[in-house]
């Protein structure tokens, strides 16, 4: 297949973690015989050094005449002063309204290699992980372009209290639970609906949105917790859970908590979807989820392992590639075998001999796994 691919590597670390990402896509591309053309676009604060606004219209409208976007990381202490509507996180925002995608998938797994970047013992892994084994491997699902972060906000005149909105629609709650319910059925078909339907209105239309769409599901086991409660069992039992379905701000908080489970902030993939389109293609953006880390910035220390999974999940839910998928994500693990280790998943005793590598090091063994046929 032939696909074109916005890129916005952004600021910060993006730009080296977004070299490998896209090199990853070519080494697979010859592999399986696709093609990947890009396009390379502006937004966040390099983009406000360049035009003033975080996210030019122009980088929109690229966007979405490409197949999907692959971002790298937006943002810096060099733009952190501005007002709130000029600010890089801004990008971020307008890329997800803009081109509606309403389903951030996040997933979080304990790699066996990186177990003791876990900071929890075994105990607490085995007692609920479904094979006993100290491990989890959980997916968020997290409402992406709707609640508190866009909903109504202010001030009071007299600028002495301010108020943020949490709205949803039923429908724009039933088709984040939807993509919760699918991602389950692909996967060991528990769902759990978080919310705080204890106290809030809008928690209480989503469980019931969930409670009549479970209907459709027989096959998936749907349980619920309150947020308060899911943030304790996250750490309490992680292995217990497989799909976590939440609002905006619920899933923005506990997928920084599950992130911390995993180790390692710089192995962690996105994917944010739009719906399904009638025959066309679903607005998809796909990013690692660490930010743009300017401290270590141009120095080869950032971990490409993030971007490189991000883009295998392009692969599978932009293209439906599974198999190529599939393959990114075993050179990634044969890169982890082989001992390969950038700084910030370096020195964890997981056993055999480490090589610690910088960005382009490592970057170059993963496309050397995909070259050598990694399965
Ligand atoms: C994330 C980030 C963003 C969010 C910020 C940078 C606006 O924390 O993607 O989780 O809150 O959604
Ligand atoms: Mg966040």
């Amino acid at each position: 297949m032939k696909a074109t691919i916005a890129t916005i590597p952004g600021d910060g670390i993006g730009p080296e973690v977004m070299g490998p990402a896209t090199e990853a896509l070519d080494a697979i591309g010859d592999r399986y015989g696709h093609t990947f053309n890009y396009v390379e676009l502006l937004a966040g604060g390099c983009a406000i050094d360049a035009t003033g606004e975080p996210l030019p219209g122009e980088t929109l409208e690229a966007v979405r005449q490409c197949d999907a976007l692959l971002l790298g990381a937006v943002g810096g202490p060099k733009w952190e002063t501005l007002p709130g509507h000029l600010r890089p996180e801004r990008a971020l925002l307008g890329l997800r309204a803009g081109l509606g995608v309403f389903a951030n998938l996040r997933p979080a797994a304990l790699l066996p290699q990186l177990r003791s970047a876990c900071p929890l013992k075994d105990e607490v892994l085995i007692a609920s992980n479904h094979e006993g084994k100290p491990s989890f491997d959980l997916l968020i699902v997290r409402e992406l372009t709707g609640g508190i972060y866009f909903g109504d906000r202010g001030r009071s005149a007299d600028g002495s209290s301010a108020w943020d909105t949490e709205t949803y629609s039923r429908a724009e709650i039933e088709r984040v639970l939807r993509t919760g319910f699918e991602a389950a059925l692909l996967r060991r078909k528990k769902l759990c609906v978080v919310d705080k339907a204890n106290v809030l209105e809008s928690s209480r239309l989503w469980r019931e949105a969930a409670q009549e769409l479970a209907k459709e599901y027989p096959a998936i086991e749907t349980g619920y917790l309150y947020v308060d409660n899911a943030a304790m069992q996250l750490v309490r039992a992680p292995g217990q859970f497989d799909v976590i379905v939440t609002s905006n701000l619920f899933g923005d908080i506990l997928s920084d908590e599950a992130s911390v489970l995993t180790g390692s902030i710089g192995m962690l993939a996105s994917a944010s979807l739009g719906s399904p389109a009638g025959g066309g293609r679903r607005a998809a953006m796909y990013e690692p989820i660490h930010g743009s880390a300017p401290d270590i910035a141009g120095q080869d220390l950032a971990n490409p392992l993030a971007s490189v999974l991000s883009a295998a999940m392009l692969l599978r839910y932009s293209f439906a590639l599974e198999r190529e998928a599939a393959a990114l994500e075993a050179a990634v693990n044969s890169v982890l075998d082989q001992g390969f280790r950038t700084r910030d998943i370096a020195g964890l005793g997981s056993g055999g001999p480490e090589r610690v590598v910088g960005t382009r090091a490592m970057a170059d063994a993963v496309i050397k796994a995909v070259e050598d046929g990694a399965q």
